[in-house]
C-alpha cells in the first residue's frame, strides 16, 4: 500500500464507515499545554527568547477522545479535571468536539498541565505535571465500568497511575472490549497489563525500549520479530516521516505519511491513534485505519496545538481530495 491515491481512496472509505453506531471509550490523561514557540529548541541551560504563551486543550487521551468524537464516532472519555479554570478550557474542548463527559470528575486539585516549547519545523519538547490526573484510581476507573462496557474499543495510554491504566485493561478484557494502548510515556509497565493489550501502538524508541534491544527501523523481520517476541500480533509501529508499519494477521503492511509543511507536530501522534480506534471500532483493519489516521494527523500537523489543531470528518474529506 504504497501508493498515496490508494491510501486516499481506503482514507475516505474508512471515514465513510464510521459513525454508525459504534462507540469508543477512552479512559487517561487531559492537560492544559501551556505552549511557546521558539525559532530553535532551547539546549540544557539555555535561555532561548519566544512568542507569547498560549494555553492550550491537550493531553493524550483527551486529544484521543476529541479526534475519534470530531470524526463522527460515539465517543466517552473518563478523566479527572481539576476545579480551575484550566479544567473549564478544558470539559469545554471535550464538550465542543461532542466527546461523552458523564466519566468526567472535578477534584480539588489543578488540572494536569504541560510546558510546551515548539520549533520553527513544528517539532516540540513536552514536560508534564499530572496534577488531577494522578488522583485517577482503580475506584473511580470502576465506577465507570458501565461506559467501558458499552464500547467496541478502548484506548489507554501511560500518563495516567497504572492501577487506573490496569483497572480499565481488566474490565475491557472482561468484557470482550478491544484494547488499544499507546505505550507513551515510556513507563515500566508489568507483564500482567501488556497480556491485555490487544493492539500496541508504539513509536520505534519505545518499541526498542519493550524489546530491551536497538532497532532498526529498516529491518521489518527485526521489528516483527520483536513484536512477536513480545506476544503482540496486532500492532503499529509509527515512523515519524516515515509513516508506519502495521501488523496484522501475521503480515506487515506499510503506509506512508502524507507529507505536509508541519506548523506544529503536538498531538499529531494523538490524532493518529484516535482516528486508529475510531476505524477499529467499526470493524476496520487496523492497515486501513492507518491510512485514514495518517491523513489525520498531517492535517493536525498544519495548525498550532493538539485539539486546537484537529478537524472534523467534512474537512478531512476536504483535506483528502484537495491535498
Ligand atoms: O501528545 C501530545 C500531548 O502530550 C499534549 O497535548 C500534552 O498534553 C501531552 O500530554
Amino acid at each position: 500500500m504504497t501508493d498515496i491515491q490508494n491510501q486516499k481512496t481506503t482514507a475516505r472509505e474508512v471515514l465513510a464507515a464510521l459513525g454508525h453506531g459504534e462507540r469508543v471509550a477512552v479512559v487517561g490523561s487531559i492537560n492544559a499545554d501551556l505552549t511557546v514557540e521558539t525559532e530553535q529548541l532551547p539546549c540544557p541551560g539555555e535561555t532561548v527568547v519566544g512568542g507569547p504563551l498560549e494555553t492550550l486543550p491537550g493531553g493524550k487521551s483527551a486529544n484521543q477522545a476529541v479526534t475519534c468524537a470530531l470524526l463522527g464516532t460515539a465517543t466517552s472519555f473518563i478523566g479527572a479535571l481539576g476545579d480551575d479554570a484550566h479544567g473549564d478550557l478544558l470539559y469545554q474542548s471535550l464538550r465542543r468536539a461532542g466527546v461523552d463527559t458523564a466519566g468526567v470528575s472535578r477534584v480539588n486539585q489543578p488540572s494536569g498541565s504541560t510546558l510546551i516549547t515548539v520549533d520553527s519545523h513544528g517539532e516540540n519538547t513536552i514536560v508534564y505535571s499530572a496534577g488531577a490526573n494522578a488522583t485517577l484510581n482503580a475506584a473511580s476507573v470502576a465506577a465507570q465500568t458501565e461506559i467501558i462496557r458499552g464500547a467496541q474499543v478502548l484506548g489507554l495510554c501511560l500518563e495516567s497511575p497504572l492501577e487506573a491504566v490496569a483497572a480499565a485493561a481488566t474490565i475491557a478484557r472482561e468484557a470482550g472490549v478491544t484494547m488499544a494502548l499507546n505505550f507513551s510515556p515510556i513507563t515500566k509497565v508489568p507483564d500482567s497489563l501488556l497480556r491485555l493489550v490487544d493492539v500496541l501502538i508504539v513509536n520505534e524508541h519505545e518499541l526498542a525500549v519493550l524489546a530491551g534491544r536497538p532497532l532498526d527501523s529498516g529491518d521489518a523481520a527485526g521489528l516483527r520479530a520483536a513484536l512477536s517476541d513480545l506476544g503482540f500480533e496486532r500492532a503499529v509501529l509509527t515512523l515519524g516521516a516515515d509513516g508506519a508499519l502495521v501488523l496484522e494477521g501475521g503480515e506487515f503492511v506499510s503506509v506512508p505519511p502524507f507529507a505536509v509543511a508541519a506548523v506544529d507536530t503536538t498531538g499529531c501522534g494523538d490524532a493518529f491513534m484516535g482516528s486508529l480506534l475510531a476505524a477499529v471500532a467499526a470493524g476496520e483493519p487496523l492497515s486501513r485505519g492507518a491510512c485514514l489516521a495518517s491523513a489525520v494527523a498531517g492535517v493536525a500537523a498544519l495548525r498550532k496545538g493538539a485539539q486546537a489543531s484537529y478537524r472534523n470528518a467534512r474537512e478531512v474529506r476536504e483535506f483528502l481530495d484537495f491535498s
